[in-house]
Parts: structure tokens; C-alpha cells; sequence
């Protein structure tokens, strides 16, 4: 086993299993832009739904919300980002580059032997200017004074305008929540790192709104639960760290942030943000739009605008941790594997079934396999080439189980279960695998790669 993943062994391995591509390839590609092939959609909907899952499922105090990307053009006054949601943006007037002015030290302007901008004597930037990150788009037909619309640059806002609706038919008081996950954009100056900063990508937010008197208990209960949910889904916990934002770094809504970050081969870098956003929120809405948004306590009579504790990951960046965090490169009887050690939970297929050889009634037990599973689980059924290289393609894409039907299975009913990890293989019924399987899968995982290292 190694730990000397790079990002270039990630989208390479991405890209020849079908995962992650990049975007508009055959005109050449648009910047950072990525598609999901069919295993990255099946990984980044498990990452999903196990974060709906701690949300929804195991608590019963959030409940779900799916809103808009475009929304009224004072929703973006009223929080702050038609204003402030800039970066620093200068431009190179010798090579014409544009770059983040806060990021030249981690930059490159491309030149070889590489140099960072305004590095050397010919480099000519220009002065910072303020560059708004939202994407602007027009409704209807025409271009006219009042038709500008944005593509959302984060779904919390579509949140906090629907905090009346949710209220009344939800019979929820603070401390409670409302979760969302949705895609938001945002102009990047210098996006990059494959699926780590991209214009277009998908958040998991959630809005916990609490009376302001448990607003420093309720940020402290979220650090918590945030950091475990990784740690519970494989991440090694040496790879993962909290960090406290520093009073310069804070977000104009933000009282208190706390960034959960992860040891990519970037190094450290965010993959979800924690911040206290007070009564910042609900306060501009109620400013800007007229209606009240406050929480009337009828027992005792109390009437409070709910402060907010928000936990925000990025799903893409979620997806691109869990790729990292379980890639390995191993060596077995002499031959180099390359596997995903994927918890079981987020593997993109849980089993294959593979006929050893494709006659004597191998491929059609197999196929009854299949059809046995499939209903429980997601299964793959291949049947082509030989049974090691069919071995290494799960090894891939982090399947957990692979199930052998050779000749003694139709003799006596049995197959052989491949474990990814250890490589055991262990002899069942047939009967009893759909069982043995959905129990397996269900139990408690840590990373093979923390015993290990
Ligand atoms: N809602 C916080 C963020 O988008 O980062």
C-alpha cells in the first residue's frame, strides 16, 4: 500500500473508469467544467444520500427543501452578494492572464521554468479591482432593464426567503432545521484542482435556526456531528482536521466560522465551512421584502428572530475526498493493483457477479444470481474477459464483493465471495448470499489503509 496519491493518479482513474470527464471534451473542453460518467453519478448520489440520511433520517428536528436556482434579483441585495460577494481580480498586462490578487503566491502564470504573478521584471499587473463571483443571466426574451436574474451562488438564500412557508406547515420551533442540496455557480476567477473549485458545483447546506441564547451550543454541536459524518463514511481522521477562521477571513454574514478541512495532495484545503450567521439572514429579508421573519413562541409568548448555525459542504468536493482518502496502489503475488478502498456504504457498485468462464451453465446460474441481488442492491453482472482482469476493473472502482459461480456452483449451489479489502474468499449458498451481503454492507467500516499506516 502507498500513500502517494496525486491528483493526476485521481483524474486519471476518473476518467478510464468512467467516473469523472471533462466537459465539452470534443470542442476542446470548458475550464473546470466536469461531467459525471455513470460510476461517478452512482458514488456522488451515495455521498448525497448519506448526508440526507444524517439529516433527515436519523434526526427529527430538519426537514428537507428543494428550491429554486433563480430567484428575484432582491433576494441577492438583501444578502449581501450584489454588494460584497467579490474577489480581487488583476490582470497580467504582458501575458493577459487574469488571477485572484489574494492567491498570486499560490499561482502560476504559466510560464516555464513556472513563476508566480508579478514574480519577475516583465510581469505588468495591473491594480486589484473588486470582481463580482455571481453569474448573470436575463428572464424572458428580451434584454431589458428589470429582466437581470443570477444563477444562485449558494442555495442557503433559497432557505431563508421560504424560512414563513417552511414555518407554518413543518409545526417546528427552534432549535430546528431546513436542509438542501443543489447546484450553485460562481465565477471563479482561478477555479482548478479538478472537482475542487469549479464554476458550477453542488452544495449540501443546511440552515439550523436557534433561539440566540443556544447559538454558541448549537455551533459547537455542529463541529462535532460534521467532523464524525466523515470520519463515520472512512475518512482517516489524520487526513481530517477543523480549522477556525481567523476574524480577516470571515464572510460578511458570518460571526464565527470553523472550516472542516481535508489533507488532499493539494494539502489542506476546505471541504466544508461551519459559521455562525447570526440573525444576519432573516433580518435582511425581513428589510428588504416587508414580511416578518420571526418566530412567535406561543407558550411563552416570546417573539425572536431565530439565529443560524449553517453547515455547508461542497457534494463535489465531498466526492473528491472519498476518491483520495481510498485510492491505494498495492502489490499482490507480484502484480500491481490499483483499488478503491471505498466505505461499502459509498461504493458505486456493492457486488459483481462473474461467471468464471462464459459456458456450462456458468453464465446462467450467474445471471440468476444477479436477478437475486439486483433488487437489494447494485449489482454488476460481467462476463467478459478473464476472471483477474474482470477482478481488477471492481478493484477500481471500489466494489466491495465479488461473487465467482464456477463449476462446483452448479454442482452443489455454492459461489465464492471475493472481499475487496482482504482479498478472502469464502465459499456460500447461494440461498443465503442476498442476506450475507445486505448484512455486510450494513456494518460498521473503518479504512483498511489506517491499519496499515
Ligand atoms: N452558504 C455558505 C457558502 O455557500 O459557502
Amino acid at each position: 500500500m502507498t500513500d502517494t496519491v496525486t491528483m493526476d493518479k485521481i483524474v486519471a482513474l476518473s476518467k478510464r473508469r468512467g467516473f469523472i470527464f471533462p466537459s465539452s471534451e470534443i470542442y476542446g473542453g470548458l475550464g473546470s467544467t466536469y461531467d459525471y460518467g455513470h460510476y461517478g453519478v452512482l458514488l456522488k448520489t451515495n455521498v448525497k444520500n448519506e448526508w440526507w440520511r444524517s439529516m433527515l433520517q436519523e434526526r427529527d428536528d430538519i426537514v428537507a427543501l428543494d428550491s429554486a436556482i433563480l430567484q428575484h434579483p432582491r433576494v441577492w441585495e438583501a444578502s449581501g452578494h450584489l454588494a460584497g460577494f467579490t474577489d480581487p481580480l488583476v490582470d497580467c498586462r504582458t501575458c493577459g492572464q487574469r488571477f485572484r490578487a489574494d492567491h498570486l503566491d499560490d499561482l502560476s502564470c504559466g510560464r516555464k521554468p513556472s513563476k508566480h504573478p508579478g514574480e519577475t521584471p516583465e510581469c505588468d499587473l495591473t491594480p486589484a479591482r473588486d470582481f463580482n463571483l455571481m453569474f448573470e443571466t436575463t428572464v424572458g426574451p428580451v434584454k431589458e432593464s428589470g429582466s437581470t436574474a443570477y444563477l444562485r451562488p449558494e442555495t442557503a438564500q433559497g432557505i431563508f426567503i421560504n424560512f414563513k412557508n417552511v414555518l407554518q406547515f413543518s409545526r417546528k420551533k427552534p432549535p430546528f432545521g431546513i436542509a438542501q442540496i443543489g447546484k450553485s455557480f460562481r465565477n471563479e476567477i482561478t477555479p482548478g484542482n479538478f472537482i475542487f473549485r469549479t464554476r458550477e458545483f453542488e452544495q449540501m447546506e443546511m440552515e439550523y435556526f436557534v433561539p440566540p441564547a443556544e447559538a454558541a451550543k448549537w455551533f459547537a454541536h455542529w463541529l462535532a456531528e460534521r467532523e464524525r459524518w466523515y470520519i463515520d463514511l472512512g475518512i482517516r481522521p489524520d487526513h481530517l482536521r477543523m480549522r477556525v477562521h481567523a476574524d480577516d477571513e470571515l464572510s460578511h454574514y458570518s460571526s464565527a466560522t470553523s472550516d472542516v478541512e481535508y489533507l488532499f495532495p493539494i494539502g489542506w484545503s476546505e471541504l466544508e465551512g461551519i459559521a455562525n450567521r447570526g440573525a444576519f439572514d432573516l433580518t435582511q429579508h425581513t428589510e428588504y421584502s416587508g414580511e416578518k421573519l420571526e418566530y412567535f413562541d406561543q407558550a411563552t409568548g416570546e417573539r425572536y428572530v431565530p439565529h443560524v448555525i449553517e453547515p455547508a459542504a461542497g457534494a463535489d468536493r465531498a466526492t473528491l475526498a472519498f476518491l483520495v482518502d481510498a485510492y491505494d496502489e498495492e502489490e499482490i503475488d507480484g502484480e500491481q493493483r490499483t483499488v478503491l478502498k471505498l466505505h461499502p456504504r459509498l461504493a458505486p457498485v456493492k457486488v459483481a457477479v462473474l461467471p468464471l468462464v462464459r459456458k456450462d451453465g456458468q453464465p446462467e446460474l450467474a445471471r440468476e444470481v444477479y436477478a437475486a441481488l439486483r433488487g437489494r442492491m447494485q449489482t454488476e453482472y460481467d462476463e467478459g474477459g478473464s476472471i483477474g482482469r474482470r477482478y481488477r476493473r471492481q478493484d477500481e472502482i471500489g466494489t466491495p464483493y465479488c461473487v465467482t459461480i464456477d463449476h462446483q456452483s452448479l454442482e452443489d449451489r455454492t459461489v465464492t465471495v471475493r472481499d475487496r479489502d482482504s482479498l478472502a474468499q469464502e465459499r456460500v449458498a447461494i440461498d443465503d448470499l442476498p442476506a450475507l451481503l445486505s448484512e455486510r454492507l450494513a456494518a460498521p467500516w473503518q479504512s483498511p489503509k489506517l491499519a496499515v499506516a
